[in-house]
This record gives C-alpha cells, structure tokens and sequence, in this order.
C-alpha cells in the first residue's frame, strides 16, 4: 500500500500503527531486524531536517538501510519523468519515500511505483507528520474528550491532520484566515469520521476551551515571494500569549520549522506550554510505526 494520505489508512490499521510506534518508543516492542536486508529510497525535492533524518534513523533502527536523492543529484533534476523515476527505483528499493513540490507528482510516483511510497510531504499532504502529531496527542493528552484547534494555514500539514484528528475522534475548530480555507475534499474527507470538525475565521472562538492550539508557518516552501501579502493575511493569527489566554492553558504544537515571530512568538515556543520538541522527536518513532505496517 502507499501513504499519500493519513486515510490511505483505515481506522483500525492508524490505531496500529499509533500502538508499534509507542511500543517501539517505550522499549516494550523493538523488533530487531525487522527491516533487515531492506532499502528506502529518499527522494527530495524540496530541503528537510526532521523527515529527512528521522526516515533515514528509523530504517537503520528497525535493520535496513536508506538511500537519500536529492533531486539534483539524480537525473530527475535533468528532466527524466517522475513514472521513469518511479520504475527505475522500483527495481532497486523496497520503498520510497518522497518529498515532492506538486502533489500530482506524488500521484504520478504512486501510480507507476511497484513498491509502497511514501509521502514525506506534497502541497497537499503531510502524513507522516500527521502520525507523530496523533502520537504526541495521545500521548500527552489521550484522543477522548480532547479538542484541538488548528490555527492558520489551510495547507498540507493542517489538512492530513484535520483527516487523521478525526479518524482517531478528535474534535478540531479549524480557524483560517479567508482566502486560506481548507479544501471541501479535505472537510468533506475528515467529515466522514467520528471526530467533530468545525471551521471558522476567527481564531479566538477556535482556541476558547482548547486543549491544544497548533500551527503551522504562514509561509511554507516555495511561496517566499508571497510573504509580505501572507503576513498581512494572517493578522490575528499568531500564537502568541493573548491568544492562548483565550483557551486556558493549552498546549503547543508546530511541526517546525516555525518562523517565530509570524505564526508563533518566541515566548510560546520556549515556554511550558509546548510539546513541539516532543512532537519532532515523534517523527522518529512514527516513522518506525509506518515503516513496519508498509514493509
Ligand atoms: N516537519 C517537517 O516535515 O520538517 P522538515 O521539513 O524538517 O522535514
Ligand atoms: N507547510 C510547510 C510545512 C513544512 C514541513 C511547507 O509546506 O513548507
């Protein structure tokens, strides 16, 4: 199977994945050389620290070993076709795992891959991400009456959490600024599970009484020219102090890298509040979830 999405998973299969990653975490299930003798292909189009490192240190954990393609150090930089790219790889790896700038292009390497891909982030989607999200949450918080709001973008990371927050039965208030919604595909998707998704352009209604407010940058990759009107956009939209006053006493998610001083303060990122360097070291452990239900 592929995960271009978090519902590429079905409920059951999220929840496993959810479970062997903390067992794999907590030391209570390290299926040593499970991987063994097995290769990941990385391919990246676009820079990455957290997917990067915890793809490649999860293969090496779980026994096999990863192959990191930057896009210009292969010949896709000189023009051969993803579906070209796709089966040439396929021939050689076990999986790939791809972080691509169009979310067509990831579908074009699922469809001619004869191995799982992976989709380590797309306009679209990121859900990978979305795993250790979830697994912070439960974590820190458990899925039964717990209420998150998503303030600001309603881009790639937002959107394949809305899906998975609702497949685990989370209730979400969604707060985007206009113009920035999330896709009626995405709404409609994560409408069709258990948890209770709500969409607003207000960011203070969204937060009051929530027990985790999270963001992601206004400015994501590729859109650097558009920074002056996005700022702009996205007044009101900072995490910050004032606005987490309104929840209570929340915790604090970004998937990172933030740009402090736009979406998150400086102050928010270093106080008690947050659970981002708990949510980046997830990377790691939900990588490991993933990688041993696609292999
Ligand atoms: N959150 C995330 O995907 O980080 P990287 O861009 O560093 O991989
Ligand atoms: N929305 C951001 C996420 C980075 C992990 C981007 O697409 O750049």
């Amino acid at each position: 199977m592929n995960l271009i999405d978090i519902d590429d998973f079905d409920v059951p299969q999220l929840h496993r994945v959810l479970d062997t990653a903390l067992a794999m975490k907590t030391g209570e299930k390290e299926p040593p050389g499970r991987l063994a003798g097995t290769s990941l292909g990385m391919l990246f189009e676009r820079p990455s620290t957290r997917t990067r490192v915890s793809f490649e240190v999860g293969m090496t954990q779980l026994g096999g070993h990863a192959v990191f393609l930057g896009k210009d150090d292969i010949q896709l930089g000189r023009g051969e076709p993803v579906k070209d790219t796709a089966r040439a790889l396929s021939g050689y790896v076990d999986a790939v795992m791809a972080r691509v700038k169009s979310h067509d292009d990831m579908l074009e390497l699922a469809e001619y891959a004869e191995v799982p891909v992976i989709n380590g982030l797309s306009s679209d989607a990121h859900p990978a991400q979305t795993v250790a999200d979830l697994l912070t949450i439960r974590e820190h918080h458990g899925f039964e009456d717990t209420t998150v709001a998503w303030v600001g973008d309603g881009n790639n990371v937002g959107a394949s959490f809305l899906v998975g927050a609702a497949m685990v039965g989370l209730d979400v208030r969604a707060a985007t600024p206009e113009g920035y919604e999330f896709s009626d595909d995405t709404v409609e998707r994560a409408d069709a599970y258990d948890g209770d998704i709500t969409t607003t352009h207000d960011p203070i209604s969204a937060v009051e009484g929530a027990d985790v407010v999270y963001t992601d940058v206004w400015v994501s990759m590729g859109e650097e020219e558009e920074r002056e009107e996005k700022v702009a956009d996205f007044e009101g939209f900072q995490l910050n102090e004032a606005l987490l006053a309104r929840a209570g006493d929340p915790s604090v998610l970004h998937c990172l890298p933030a740009h402090r001083g736009e979406e998150i303060t400086d102050d928010v990122m270093e106080s008690e509040r947050e659970l981002i360097w708990a949510q980046a070291e997830n990377r790691l452990h939900g990588q490991k979830g993933i990688l041993a239900e696609l292999l």
